[in-house]
């Protein structure tokens, strides 16, 4: 191809800056002409693009969310909205498209490339870490370490009340960010939804700490966990079952996807924006660009999308244990 178009879509994360950054560099190298395309697939139905020189994405590596915005697009799921998506491609002579999101994403591309036969690229960008064939996606560790500072203040309160806390996380259906926030942040129990514990298992657990001398506790609930769907419920529930307890809920929500990407997801967006564009000039198509074993690797969308609710065993152990 001559011609590049890199998109964002779905929920932002911090990252995606640097890898529309290291995309539109990467083609200014390799002396392709990059098109960014606003609001995601919504963009590309309305036919919102800009030339991307290599000096129009400065001062951007280290700012959270995405400059070319991002769009969650009804419209890209009907056939009309799709056909007017590639006619706007074909009229601005755009040859592959680059799109950073998720499963989401993903699919939206597949079907649009199975369509139309046009060349699409993906970059894994989501806080979530929910794709399959990828160890990291772009914007989960900068979340995990939002998560963790948040959780250490909480911590300070916490202590100094002797209060239980219940901290619900994001992560959708994954629990990801929960088991490792939950570790790093030294949380008494983790409740994802990849092991649905259930409220029984959990009070026991708690009594069993309290009893062991334990006078404060945290515990972190990822959003897609069935006990921790009603936080405030499980809130009351603990509260009317152990009377020893003094519960508080604390959503953490949005904040976890803002803030200036880490140096990981920096360099993580950068190999990734740089692989893309490499994948599009070896001809590949229909791929997900990802990390395995710190390996830049190519990936089917079709694997890509399949999600990944396997368990980390091994993390679960670690996290029994050193809650004792
Ligand atoms: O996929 C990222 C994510 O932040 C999930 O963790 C969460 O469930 C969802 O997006 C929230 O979506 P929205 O920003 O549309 O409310």
């Amino acid at each position: 191809p001559t011609k590049i178009a890199v998109l964002t879509s779905g929920g932002d994360a911090p990252g995606m800056n640097a890898a529309i950054r290291a995309v539109v560099r990467s083609c200014a190298y390799h002396k392709l002409s990059c098109i960014g395309v606003y609001r995601g697939f919504q963009g590309l139905i309305e036919g919102d693009f800009k030339e991307l020189g290599p000096r129009t994405v400065k001062n951007i590596i280290n700012r959270g969310g995405t400059f070319l915005k991002s769009a969650r697009s009804k419209d890209f799921r009907t056939e009309e909205g799709r056909k007017k998506a590639y006619s706007n491609l074909k009229n601005e002579r755009i040859e592959a498209l680059v799109v950073i999101g998720g499963d989401g994403t993903f699919a939206g591309a597949s079907a649009f490339m199975r369509e139309f036969n046009f060349p699409v690229v993906g970059i894994p960008g989501t806080i979530d870490n929910d794709i399959n064939g990828t160890d990291f996606t772009i914007g989960y560790d900068t979340a995990l370490n939002t998560v963790v500072e948040a959780i250490d203040k909480i911590r300070d309160t916490a202590n100094s009340h002797n209060r239980l806390f219940l901290v619900e996380v994001m992560g959708r259906d994954a629990g990801d960010i929960a088991l490792n926030a939950g570790i790093g942040a030294g949380a008494e129990e983790i409740l994802i939804p990849e092991q649905n514990m259930g409220r029984g298992r959990l009070l026991e657990s708690l009594s069993r700490s309290k009893k062991s001398g334990k006078t404060s506790s945290i515990v972190v609930v990822s959003e897609g966990d069935e006990a921790g769907k009603n936080i405030f419920g499980l809130a009351k529930y603990i509260e009317e079952n152990l009377t020893e307890y003094e519960v508080r809920v604390t959503v953490l929500g949005h904040i976890q996807r803002g803030g200036s990407p880490s140096c990981y997801d920096r360099v993580l967006a950068s190999r990734l924006g740089v692989g893309a564009v490499d994948a599009l000039l070896r001809g590949e198509t229909n791929v997900m660009i990802g990390i395995v074993h710190n390996s830049v690797v190519s990936v089917p969308f079709s694997e890509a999308i399949k999600g990944s609710n396997a368990i980390d065993e091994e993390l679960i152990r670690v996290a029994d244990i050193i809650s004792i």
